[in-house]
């Protein structure tokens, strides 16, 4: 396995891949139901919550959209500080809702007072934060927004996307109070793509009951009538769940907190290289992300000849996102990346920065 450092398709443990291969089986047998239950139990603690986390065979957007529709009757405040939190307020808007925006230049955070004024303001039904924004390496301060929703506007369901960091970081969704915590498998979960999970609280569950067209596919009041019988309502990607019950053994067999750890000192040492090496991170401190190093290319790399370069070793680092793709550069540093590939990787990158023309 050649480390990738990229935010996603990451990586994935041969063991994990060869799990899919397992033989299929009724969806509706209970040799199924058992793993798909314990899947949901050991997804209960890495979101550190006591009530249910939904497993969705689509991707983190569906979740996005299945959160929009299950929540949010009218209106919803978007937090938008990069490209998929905007994305979060164009899911609200195709399906009909009545949105605001708190909005800051990428590479900044939604501060608590930004949070506090807008609530102020106007009631809302739920609002939406990205907890790691993958386009700009920068993480909102999700626990003193937590505590701005709770002291301003009780009632309203906080809503927060972790498909980045979810895995790779500490959220604790009861004790911080979210109600709706959605990620994707194909980052710090290191699994192939095309599973979501999202943990909901009891409040939320309550008020999606009153929501009038959330759809089908995403209805999580159906979907929790099936849950309950550890099942679903439609077939799920079975092959999917087998690889994500062997992935979840390995990773609380890592520890979670061992887990949390290594992925901050990852961070620490690919910002500390770039900093010594005059390049600052995009996002100011405190809230540079711990899985998505997000650089500012100061030095003016050439990110096509570096990646070439890193190909070459059997490595990649991803480029800016959208527009921010020259400007910046990402490493990612998730999943199953160890500090010693970090460590690889900025040797080499070393070596690149030495042969530019000065
Ligand atoms: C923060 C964030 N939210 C949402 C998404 C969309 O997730 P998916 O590609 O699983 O639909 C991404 C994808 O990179 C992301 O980084």
């Amino acid at each position: 396995m050649s480390p990738m450092f990229v935010p996603g398709p990451v990586d994935v443990a041969p063991e994990v891949l060869a799990a899919q291969a397992k033989p299929m089986m009724p969806h509706r047998s209970t040799e199924f139901e058992e793993i798909f239950r314990r899947t949901g139990e050991k997804l209960q603690k890495i979101f550190f919550t006591q009530y249910r986390v939904f497993q969705g065979t689509h991707s983190g957007s569906g979740m996005q959209e299945a959160g929009i529709r299950n929540f949010v009757q009218e209106s919803v405040l978007s937090c938008v500080n990069g490209a998929f939190a905007q994305r979060w307020n164009d899911v609200a808007i195709a399906n009909g809702k009545k949105t605001d925006k708190i909005e800051v230049d990428w590479g900044q955070v939604i501060t608590p007072d930004m949070l506090r004024d807008a609530l102020k303001k106007k009631h809302y039904e739920a609002v939406t934060i990205v907890h790691n924004e993958t386009s700009t390496g920068a993480e909102n301060p999700v626990k003193e927004l937590c505590e701005v929703v709770r002291e301003v506007s009780p009632d309203t369901l906080i809503l927060v996307d972790a498909v980045s960091s979810l895995g790779g970081v500490k959220i604790e969704m009861d004790a911080l109070g979210i109600d709706f915590l959605l990620t994707s498998s194909q980052k710090c979960f290191a699994l192939p793509p095309g599973l979501s999970f999202a943990g909901v609280s009891d409040r939320a569950m309550k008020k999606a009951e009153s929501v009038e067209n959330r759809g089908w596919y995403f209805d999580l009041v159906l979907m929790e009538k099936h849950r309950v019988k550890d099942s679903t309502p439609m077939t799920p990607a079975m092959s999917l769940i087998f690889a994500l019950d062997v992935q979840l053994d390995r990773i609380l067999e890592e520890g979670l907190e061992i887990r949390f750890a290594r992925h901050a000192e990852m961070a620490k040492r690919t910002q500390d290289w770039a900093i010594k090496h005059g390049m600052q991170p995009l996002a100011p401190e405190p809230y540079r992300s711990k899985t998505v190093s997000t650089i500012q290319n100061s030095k003016n790399m050439d990110i096509k000849n570096l990646n070439k370069f890193l190909l070459q070793r059997g490595m990649r680092i991803a480029n800016g996102y959208g527009k921010m793709k020259d400007v910046t550069f990402r490493i990612a540093h998730m999943g199953e990346i160890q500090t010693s590939d970090v460590d690889k990787l900025l040797g080499l990158m070393d070596e690149f920065l030495a042969q530019m023309p000065k």
